[in-house]
């Protein structure tokens, strides 16, 4: 290569360097109109947003997403998926993107029910599915012995939850219903093959008021119903939704009779999601609910130390797979 070649090369190289450095701040300021974002988030989602559209530079499709993104439409939009667990879940507006907090306390959920090793199969319903992410991480934790079913009342959601069963390949079946209709119970049995060993949700309860105070990239992209926890519209405590789900245990889940038969005495048979302040009442609404089912509760916390959970049992007596739980949980948060 001849000296005035070499010089030649260098320069383009320093043109394109120049020129890409110009773009991305360019991008930058366009991704900081968006005042949820710090400049450290800006830098770290343009990354990531270019990972995902590395195709030629200057087609748009990067500067599109930037721009949506200016707007305020959240990242897991954009990209069309996220982390949930071990899982990638695919995500389109409106229906809910499966939040961190969420894999958290079913991934311990998980780990309760797996270490009684279901055998012979358990059947596990999901009633609020949004994106099946739920059913579909305990499939994965807990492999082909459980059964999964998952229910919500938008089309919409439920397209998306069949899409992430087949992309994932993990079976889980899904199907639309509006928990407050008053043939619910009756629909979930028929479709999850019988009564279930554990039903789990993690439903819309956010009051009014406080849905008013989120931030506008989830009021503005994600579906209201999805998050208020009063389907009236009204101004309510937001746990309407846990009083329908405390009302359908008795037609919905098997005995602890049958269940001990099953060798899966001691199981969890509810595992509900709650918002930071609502772990008693939420206690209170499974425990004095219908039938007398639900004998015991804890509240389970999420990995910010909030509570976020509430379980119910239907026996007092299982301490013994609690602390065994428990244990595995530790186990696995300290790996
Ligand atoms: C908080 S989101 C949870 C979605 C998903 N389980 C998750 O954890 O990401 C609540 C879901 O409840 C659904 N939903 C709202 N009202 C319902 C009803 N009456 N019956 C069944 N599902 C309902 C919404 O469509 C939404 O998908």
């Amino acid at each position: 290569m001849t000296a005035r070649r070499a010089v030649g090369l260098v320069s383009t190289h320093a043109r394109r360097l120049s020129t890409k450095n110009e773009v991305t701040s360019r991008l930058l300021e366009r991704l900081r109109r968006n005042p949820e974002l710090s400049d450290e988030d800006a830098k770290a989602e343009l990354r990531w947003m270019r990972q995902a559209a590395p195709s030629p530079p200057g087609d748009g499709r990067l500067r599109a997403m930037v721009e949506r993104r200016s707007r305020g439409e959240p990242l897991q939009y954009i990209l069309g998926d996220t982390d949930f667990g071990p899982l990638t879940i695919l995500c389109r507006p409106p229906t809910l993107i499966p939040r961190p907090e969420t894999a958290h306390v079913f991934t311990r959920l998980a780990e309760a029910i797996g270490a009684h090793r279901p055998s012979p199969a358990l059947r596990i319903a999901d009633l609020c599915t949004g994106t099946g992410c739920i059913p579909l991480l305990l499939r994965h934790l807990l492999g082909p012995g459980a059964h999964l079913t998952g229910f919500d009342l938008s089309p919409e959601a439920i397209a998306l939850a069949k899409e992430n069963a087949r992309a994932l390949d993990l079976d889980a079946g899904f199907h639309e219903l509006d928990v407050f209709n008053p043939s619910a119970a009756e629909q979930i049995v028929q479709h999850s093959g019988g009564r279930v060993g554990v039903l789990v949700s993690n439903p819309p309860y956010i009051p009014l008021h406080e849905y008013r105070a989120l931030p506008a990239s989830v009021r503005s992209y994600e579906d209201p119903r999805a998050l208020l926890g009063d389907p009236s519209g009204g101004e309510g405590d937001g746990l309407a939704f846990y009083r329908c789900i405390a009302g359908l245990l008795p037609d919905v889940l098997q005995s602890e009779e049958e269940m001990n038969r099953d060798g899966l005495g001691g199981l969890p048979r509810v595992a509900v999601e709650i918002g930071a302040e609502q772990g008693r009442a939420v206690e209170q609404i499974l425990r004095s609910g219908p039938g007398g089912v639900v004998r015991r509760t804890e509240v389970w916390t999420d990995q910010h130390g909030r509570d976020r959970a509430v379980v119910g049992w239907a026996s007092f007596v299982g301490s013994h797979a609690r602390a065994h739980s428990h244990l595995v949980c530790d186990r696995m948060q300290g790996d």
